[in-house]
């Protein structure tokens, strides 16, 4: 028996093979188009084109020697989180999907805030307005496109409308509902309360399933797209933090991982729901039935390097920059880098929030930036970890995921910056890994995703802070702390947040 993974992420869509063993036996990537930016903030991509490239990869990993598609036992998703892919009658798309790390909707949020109260809104979905969450989404574009919201008859996170195109059924799994700002986390239901009083009529909204259930077959139409058997069971999946985490062996209580891709996230499982009345980190549903888990996402984690790398070293590869990085002290001789280039969303939830190199001297050099590019990050990560903390997640080993993960440089950084032993895994697939697993889980071919977890997941490598370098950063993150409020003001006055 083989399962298959589909990850549809932002840049591209991702299917993976495994079998039993846990095995990559088959993998195929197919890009997206790039979001479009029609203004400051605004992220927005075709759902039709997540479907199109998701075929493609199916088709691509089926290609693949060793592969026969009699031999896919089920098939399971991630996905990018809190998009809204809006439908009307016909399940036509209406508009473009408005994206994770779309920011338009502060606004909205203010309205979501004053209409239900921020405390008594944490206590309804867990987690306060963010500017990224589907809900706020759906009030903009009520509000902006009449004629179009006129039109919805279905809300829709992305891998979910990849499931409609390759099975004709609506589900939706607990662990995305959650970023959606409509589930009552602690229920796992969605909050009738909150649509009420928002006037949402909640039949606009999938079912819900957990994880690791199977909710549909292959269609007809679904298997000539993608070169899948007809019939073929199709499991719930997660959106790709849960799945993500799940690819790692993030599953019982206490665990934690750090991943940094385009953004970072920090993620711990609990065993109850919790929640953190300050809105300074998410509280979602895991997974795995009866789990739920909490998250920091830092919004320019990896995004940060590309970004300096682009724009301030030209013709250097990461590898180039790494090595400079690597030849300065820990602490970058005070060079302190704030990655709000995206705005931010934990611990500070803040569209505004902007970024800055604090503590330049003239003897400071690109490696020193690069090198305060990545303790930065870091610093940022570790802003979520101490609210964890604070919240009574203890925290031990710490896994890393994403680009960070395979930097040693970077590595040593967490491990310093975070005072925790860190350590990676065999095969860092991530969310694509965790969507397969789950494919298993559904089929019964492992009684749990804690079982499937054990047997698939082996630990490649460990690296231990390095007490002087932990104590020289332990300064750099207290001065890194006290910037973000120093700065304020400054921010607000550059984006005219205060007018
Ligand atoms: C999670 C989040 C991102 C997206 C990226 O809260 O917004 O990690 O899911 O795909």
């Amino acid at each position: 028996m083989k399962f298959l993974g589909l990850d549809i992420g932002t840049g591209g869509s991702r299917a993976i093979v495994i079998d039993e063993g846990g095995k990559v036996i088959a993998s195929a990537t197919v890009e997206h188009q790039p979001f479009a930016s029609p203004h400051i903030g605004w992220a927005e991509q075709s759902p039709d084109d997540w479907w199109r490239a998701s075929s493609e990869a199916i088709r691509a990993a089926l290609m693949s020697d060793g592969v026969s598609r009699d031999e896919i036992a089920a098939i399971s998703f991630s996905g990018q989180m809190h998009g809204s892919v809006l439908l009307d009658d016909q399940d036509r798309v209406l508009r473009p999907a408005l994206l994770w790390c779309d920011q338009r909707t502060d606004q909205e949020c203010h309205e979501i805030n004053e209409k239900i109260g921020e405390t008594r809104l944490i206590e309804l979905v867990s987690n306060p307005a963010v500017t990224g969450f589907t809900l706020p989404k759906l009030l903009w574009v009520r509000k902006h496109e009449p004629d179009i919201w006129r039109q919805v008859r279905s809300v829709m996170l992305p891998k979910d409308y990849v499931r409609l195109k390759l099975t004709g059924v609506k589900a939706c799994d607990m662990a995305d509902a959650s970023g959606t700002l409509m589930l009552n986390v602690r229920e796992r239901k969605w909050s009738r309360e909150l649509l009420e009083q928002l006037d949402l009529d909640a039949a606009l909204l999938p079912p819900l399933f957990e994880s690791t259930e199977i909710v549909a077959q292959v269609s007809r139409s679904g298997a000539e797209a993608t070169g899948l058997k007809e019939g073929t069971p199709v499991g719930a999946g997660a959106g790709d933090n849960a799945a993500g985490a799940i690819g790692m062996g993030i599953v019982s209580p206490g665990t934690v991982s750090a991943t940094i891709g385009t953004s970072g996230v920090v993620f711990v499982v609990t065993e109850h729901p919790t929640i953190d009345l300050k809105g300074r980190i998410h509280s979602l549903c895991h997974a795995i039935p009866g789990r739920w888990h909490m998250t920091g996402v830092t919004l320019a984690a990896g995004q940060s390097l590309k970004w300096f790398k682009e724009n301030f070293a030209a013709g250097k590869s990461y590898d180039d920059l790494t090595e400079l990085a690597g030849a300065i002290q820990p602490g970058s001789e005070g060079a302190i880098w704030l990655p709000y280039l995206m705005g931010e969303r934990a611990p500070y939830l803040d569209p505004n929030a902007r970024a800055a190199f604090v503590g330049l001297t003239a003897s400071h050099t690109l490696g020193h930036m690069a090198r305060a590019v990545l303790e930065g990050v870091a610093f940022s990560l570790r802003d979520s970890l101490e609210v964890f903390r604070e919240i009574g997640a203890p925290i031990g080993t710490i896994r890393l995921g994403g680009g960070g993960a395979r930097s040693k440089l970077w590595r040593q950084i967490q491990a310093d910056v975070y005072g925790r032993s860190v350590e990676t895994i065999e095969v860092d697939e991530g969310a694509a890994f965790g969507a397969a697993i789950l494919a298993g889980v559904a089929l019964g071919a492992w009684p749990s995703v804690d079982v499937a977890c054990q047997q698939v997941i082996r630990v490649a490598e460990r690296t231990d802070p390095d007490l002087y370098a932990s104590e020289s950063m332990e300064r750099n993150y207290q001065a890194y702390k006290l910037l973000y409020a120093a700065l304020k003001p400054a921010m607000n006055m550059i984006t005219g947040a205060d007018d």
